[in-house]
C-alpha cells in the first residue's frame, strides 16, 4: 500500500491518495480542494483512480470533489447517506459554519454544486481497491454520517475527523455529539488493536495504541470538552 498525503485548504486538511502497489489501483480519500499535484501524482505514476472516498461531508474534506470527477470520469464517489445534506449543500456550507459570504472567494471556499454521489457507504461493507480490503465502519459523533476505512492486513485506519494525535474531532457543529464520538472511537477504532497506524484528516499520523494510552479525551483526563477542527 502506498499512501501519499497532500495538505490542502486553510484548514490544513490531509487529502490522501492510497494505492494498491500490485495493481496500481488508487483511491483519493477526502479531496479537500482542487489540486494539480494530485492529478500529477496519479497520472505520472499511471495509477487508475477507482474512486473518491469520503469519510464525511464537511467542506474541507469534499471541496475538491468536482474537479477530479471531471478529469477521472470513471471514479465513483462514495459517502454515507447521513452526510448527504452536507454534501449537496456544499455551496452554502461555509456560510452556516460562520464564514461571511464576502470572504468565500478570498479563502477559496466558493464552490459549485458537487457531482452526484455514485452510492452510499454501508456500515460493515468490505471495499476492495486492487488487493487492498477496506472495512467501512460507521463512526457518528463528529458528523452523523462519518465513516472510517480500516485495512486489516496493512494495519491502517483512515479516520477523517474522528480522531487526531492527542485530540478528537469537534462536536459543536450540526450533527455533532460528544458522547457518540467517544463511543465510536472506543468501540469501532480502538477495538481494531493497538498496532494500527491512524491516518487523520488533520495533523500527523499516530497509532491506535498511542492514542489509547495518551489521548486526554480517551484516558479520562478531560471529561467534557471540544475538539479543534471542523
Ligand atoms: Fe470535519
Amino acid at each position: 500500500m502506498i499512501t501519499e498525503k497532500f495538505v490542502l485548504t486553510p484548514f490544513q486538511q490531509n487529502t490522501r491518495v492510497v494505492v494498491c502497489e500490485e495493481t496500481s489501483t488508487a483511491i483519493c480519500i477526502d479531496p479537500g480542494e482542487d489540486s494539480a499535484e494530485i492529478d500529477a501524482f496519479v497520472n505520472e505514476n499511471d495509477f487508475h483512480l477507482q474512486a473518491i472516498t469520503l469519510t464525511h461531508g464537511h467542506f474541507d474534506h469534499i471541496g475538491g470533489t468536482s474537479a477530479p470527477r471531471k478529469r477521472f470520469p470513471q471514479a465513483e464517489i462514495l459517502l454515507h447517506k447521513d452526510d448527504e445534506d452536507f454534501y449537496y449543500g456544499l455551496p452554502e456550507q461555509p456560510l452556516f459554519m460562520g464564514i461571511p459570504r464576502h470572504q468565500l472567494k478570498i479563502l477559496g471556499f466558493e464552490y459549485e454544486q458537487p457531482p452526484r454521489l455514485t452510492r452510499n457507504w454501508k456500515d460493515g461493507e468490505i471495499y476492495a481497491v486492487g488487493n487492498l480490503r477496506f472495512k467501512i465502519l460507521h463512526c457518528p459523533g463528529h458528523t452523523r454520517g462519518h465513516i472510517v476505512m480500516a485495512e486489516e492486513t496493512e494495519k491502517a485506519v483512515f479516520v477523517g475527523d474522528c480522531l487526531f494525535e492527542g485530540s478528537i474531532g469537534r462536536t459543536d457543529l450540526p450533527g455533532g455529539n460528544f458522547d457518540q464520538l467517544i463511543n465510536s472511537i472506543n468501540t469501532r477504532i480502538l477495538t481494531l488493536g493497538d498496532d494500527f497506524t491512524v491516518y487523520s484528516g488533520h495533523g500527523s499520523e499516530t497509532t491506535t495504541g498511542r492514542e489509547k494510552a495518551t489521548n486526554p479525551f480517551l484516558t479520562g483526563v478531560y471529561e467534557m470538552t471540544q475538539g479543534r477542527y471542523i
